[in-house]
């Protein structure tokens, strides 16, 4: 279903099982080396951060395997959940309509351990159909994902093909008082995004660098207002001893 453009060698990379495992894994398994579940600790920090308001709609856009989806259920009426990944999508309804899913992570050399998750073990039972999973590009959405109070955007930009063709689009999707949740860690790739359409993390032509924080701002300076700005811990399990720890930055934004 999503458009042959995303197909950049690292859009593909999310299909693979192990990725889906270790996504599984880093949404719904135990907490690692004491940081905070990611998904649970960014949907926190958003939803105190922006004003009651109406929270009717709201969209996630690169949802994965769905943790931040049916946290942001807990708050709004309906979620739209979409993600350019079908491997993860599917793995996200099979929590939702199953409400529970075995996977495996590996523990050491071939060895691996089996585990479970349950929507119940999350509290998410009474929520969670409020979500609606479906394959998407976040670059090129159908018109119908439009008039939300609240988009996040968890760890996204820097695996799109192009990230400006997002962030263009979404003034005329957030309502007029709604709110822009972007977190990442800047990670540009070139197997991800081309090197023209990173936002940041490059030398300007005067060799002056541009930094990504400075790229969102002049992205979205026009139609938002910068409201948050806070750094948010993660870690990714690779094996029982092996993790990446990694600091994404989230920005919140609203929309004049
Ligand atoms: C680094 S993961 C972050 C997933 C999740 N939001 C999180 O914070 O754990 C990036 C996600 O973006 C998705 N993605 C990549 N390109 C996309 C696109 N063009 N449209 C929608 N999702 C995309 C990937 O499939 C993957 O699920």
């Amino acid at each position: 279903m999503p458009s042959s453009s995303a197909q950049t060698p690292g859009a593909a990379l999310y299909e693979t099982s192990g990725l889906i495992d270790q996504y599984l894994e880093f949404h719904f398994g135990p907490e690692a080396l004491g940081v905070r579940n990611f998904p649970v600790a960014c949907i926190e920090a958003i939803t105190a951060s922006i004003s009651p308001g109406r929270r009717d709609r709201c969209l996630d856009l690169g949802c994965a395997v769905g943790r931040s989806s049916f946290e942001l259920a807990r708050h709004f009426e309906h979620v739209d959940a979409v993600d350019y990944s079908a491997g993860f999508i599917a793995a996200a309804q099979a929590v939702q309509q199953q409400g529970s899913l075995t996977y495996h992570v590996p523990t050491e050399g071939a060895l691996t351990c089996q585990r479970e998750i349950t929507l119940q073990s999350i509290d998410a039972g009474e929520v969670a159909a409020r979500v609606h999973f479906q394959t998407g590009d976040a670059c090129s959405l159908p018109a119908a994902l439009t008039d939300y109070e609240l988009v996040f955007a968890g760890n996204l930009i820097d695996r799109l093909y192009e990230p400006q063709l997002f962030l263009d689009s979404m003034a005329e999707r957030i309502r007029s008082g709604g709110w822009l949740a972007i977190t990442s860690p800047y990670t540009w790739l070139a197997d991800y995004t081309p090197q023209e359409h990173w936002l940041g993390g490059y030398a300007a032509a005067d060799g002056s660098p541009v930094d990504t924080f400075h790229g969102l701002q002049t992205a979205l300076a026009d139609q938002f207002t910068l409201v948050d700005r806070r750094d948010i811990p993660f870690v990714i399990r690779e094996t029982a001893r092996k993790h990446q720890h990694t600091l994404a930055e989230l920005t919140l934004w609203q929309r004049r």
